[in-house]
């Protein structure tokens, strides 16, 4: 069994209050580092444990910190990304319910080591229960000496913000996550300059996933070696997986990655409900292309893992889909979420999206034309690398992969001018 990095807390009783937190080995590893270790060591710490971001696209932590210009003249700020709108993607909203100290304390180690003096929280517009437990706690840390001037008194002082969002996934994106913080509407800004050198209000920004920082404090406590102990090379440590779909066992996971796909499905999650055939597992949120099921029989769980289907870990979340669905409805679901939420700023996004969702909508309805499917991949050949921000790859890529790899569906769909499940 692998010992908790993330979830250790989780099964207390009142696990998100500062007592249970302090009485569990809480702001130990603040303790230990604050004023006592210089930042340049601990970011050096998180480079040798090969943290790698959980926000989706895994990169390395320690190495998005050294990005910081130590000497700038202007503000550095950390921003904690919190909105989690990856449809499928439910793993934070388990970190700030039941261990929110754990994430105050891993943003507080952290700007820290970056040299920031004023970190935000950036959280989903719809989490408002989550939202108010984080408030609690970042009021009780406040209160004990935590944040604020001269924490635990030893030099440092930071302020620690929590903002809500406006139920947005665009704002998910770090660029767009800024102008929202900024008071602006929340649209991507062009990348370069990334975020480390011209970020919030201009400064040098650090933005990092939840489970990023809550990993932070374990870390600092027991040392990179026992973190990269676990998993595989170029994937360290654990990860949190949240399973959802048509599984017996639905929910989130602390597993080591490099951890069998489909050990996770058949004996964690206690395989598929109704003893059914699996059809196709989403392995990494609802913009990972779909992977069939001979395509998860030797997968690992890891961010080097590679597939000829393209398999992506994402953010670590698992849709799985049994024989019963048909393939067009749920990439149709997909696209008119993407048609939502696209901010509109480029061509092919903003009207790519859409045309995409009226297409597969019409050949769900059994209005299909000939030649359909051909169009869909054209369409999403002039969305894939050619817009602002990653939202049109996301968008466009679950859709190449179900048109691609199920493309009898949409072929039955057109001939017989209707769904035929
Ligand atoms: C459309 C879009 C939505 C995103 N949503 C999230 C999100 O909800 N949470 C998150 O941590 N990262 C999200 N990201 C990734 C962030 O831009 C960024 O890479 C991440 O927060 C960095 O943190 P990490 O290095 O700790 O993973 C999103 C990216 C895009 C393009
Ligand atoms: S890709 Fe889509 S969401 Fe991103 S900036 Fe362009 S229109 Fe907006």
């Amino acid at each position: 069994m692998t010992e908790s990095v993330l979830l250790s807390r989780v099964e207390l009783e009142d696990s998100h209050t500062l007592t249970v937190y302090e009485k569990n080995g809480g702001y130990e590893a603040l303790k230990k580092v604050l004023g006592k270790v210089d930042p340049e060591e601990l970011v050096e710490e998180v480079k040798s444990s090969r943290l790698r971001g959980r926000g989706g696209a895994g990169f390395p932590a320690g190495v998005k910190w050294g990005f910081v210009d130590k000497n700038s003249p202007k503000p550095k700020y950390l921003a904690c990304n919190a909105d989690e709108g990856e449809p499928g993607t439910f793993k934070d909203r388990l970190l700030i319910i039941k261990d929110p100290h754990q994430l105050i304390e891993g943003i507080i180690i952290s700007s820290y080591a970056i040299g920031v003096a004023t970190a935000f929280i950036y959280i989903r517009g719809e989490y408002h229960n989550e939202a108010d437990i984080l408030e609690g706690a970042i009021d009780e840390a406040y209160k004990a000496g935590y944040l604020g001037k001269n924490i635990l008194g030893r030099g440092f002082s930071l302020e620690l913000i929590l903002h809500r969002g406006a139920g947005s996934y665009v704002c998910g994106d770090e660029t767009a996550l800024m102008e929202s913080i900024e008071g602006h509407r929340g649209n991507p800004r062009l990348k370069p300059p990334f975020p480390a050198a011209v970020g919030l209000y201009e400064g040098p920004t650090v933005i990092n996933n939840v489970e990023t920082l809550s990993a932070v404090p374990y870390i600092v406590n027991k040392g990179a070696d026992a973190y990269t102990a676990v998993g595989t090379k170029e994937s360290a440590g654990t990860k949190l997986f949240c399973v959802s779909g048509n599984v017996n066992k639905p929910g989130v996971y602390e597993l080591p990655l490099g951890f069998p796909m489909k050990k996770l499905i058949y004996e964690v999650c206690g395989g598929i409900s109704g003893g059914r055939k699996l059809k196709g597992v989403i392995p990494g949120g609802s913009s990972t292309p779909i992977l069939l099921p001979e395509e998860i029989e030797d997968l690992e769980l890891a961010y080097e893992s590679s597939k000829p289907g393209g398999f992506m870990l994402g953010s670590g979340a698992v849709i799985v889909i049994d024989e019963r669905w048909c393939m067009v409805k749920i990439a149709a679901r997909l696209a008119k979420f993407y048609a939502h939420e696209s901010c509109g700023q480029c061509t092919p996004c903003r009207e790519g999206t859409t045309w995409t969702y009226k297409i597969l909508k019409r050949i769900e309805e059994g209005n299909g034309r000939k030649g359909d499917p051909e169009l869909l991949l054209d369409i999403q050949d002039n969305i894939l690398g050619k817009t602002l921000c990653p939202l049109g790859d996301a968008a466009a890529m679950p859709i190449i992969a179900i048109v691609e790899k199920f493309r009898e569906e949409f072929d039955r769909h057109i001939e017989e001018a209707r769904c035929p499940f």
